[in-house]
């Protein structure tokens, strides 16, 4: 928490300076924009509230310590992916057409309570389902291998099942189920900040290592890895 007040201090002062300065930054026009007029000016945007501390704060971390998370924290990043938000079924992460192909795994290298593995999330339940034993370390890092990887104490996976999309969609579920990825790695990424945790998406990995690693034969999409921030 004291880091993250203090990186909010520091972003505050940023953008203040920013709006002394006039309108921040050079004009960025955006290329392959054409038949624009003038710059019209926005009222700055306000960081005062909850939500909005916490999309300033936001930041990939890749550095970590050795700590454990709490099953607690576990459980909240996992819920802010796909976690079941009503009664109808509805979800943390908008889907098209709420066909839901995302399925979430969670390589665990330190959680309190928790075995060493790679774990399936299970929505409607709130649980986990055991894919496999063991220090995930070695063999996550040859799909992956950054450091800050290695370093995570959990690696949230994202993966998909695209055929309950395109049973609908046909060929526009392949950029449905690439924007519901991205849906569901941000609000990780916003809960591991909320949580005072430091969280990279990470999308350089081998595909076939990855599902090998999660035994599963579905698409692999994002890597998302999460720990206590090193500073
Ligand atoms: C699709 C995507 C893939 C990324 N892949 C990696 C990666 O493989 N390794 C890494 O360290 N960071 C990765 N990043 C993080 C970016 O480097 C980072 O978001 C960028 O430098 C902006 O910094 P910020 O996240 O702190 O705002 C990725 C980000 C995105 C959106």
């Amino acid at each position: 928490m004291f880091r993250t007040n203090l990186r909010l201090v520091a972003v505050s002062a940023l953008i203040a300076l920013a709006a002394a300065m006039g309108n921040g930054a050079e004009t960025e026009r955006a290329e392959g924009i054409m038949g624009m007029s003038e710059e019209i000016a926005l009222p700055p945007a306000s960081i005062s509230g909850c939500l909005e501390k916490i999309l300033a704060g936001r930041r990939s971390v890749r550095e970590f310590t050795a700590d454990s998370l709490t099953q607690q924290e576990l459980s909240q990043l996992l819920w802010a992916a796909q976690g079941i938000t009503s009664t109808e079924g509805l979800r943390t992460a908008p889907s098209a057409g709420a066909t839901y192909p995302l399925e979430i795994y969670a390589a665990i290298k330190r959680a309190k309570g928790l075995t060493p593995g790679v774990y399936h999330y299970l929505p409607s339940s709130q649980a986990l389902e055991r894919v496999s034993a063991g220090d995930p370390t070695a063999e996550l890092s040859l799909a992956a291998p950054q450091e800050c990887v290695r370093e995570g104490a959990v690696a949230v996976i994202i993966s998909a099942v695209e055929s309950r999309t395109a049973a609908r969609y046909g060929d526009r579920a392949r950029r449905y189920v690439q924007m519901e990825a991205g849906h569901a790695a941000q609000n990780v990424l916003l809960q591991a900040e909320a949580l005072g945790l430091g969280a990279v998406p990470v999308g350089a990995f081998d595909d076939a290592n990855l599902q090998s690693f999660l035994k599963t034969q579905n698409n692999v999409y994002y890597i998302l890895s999460i720990g206590k921030p090193r500073k």
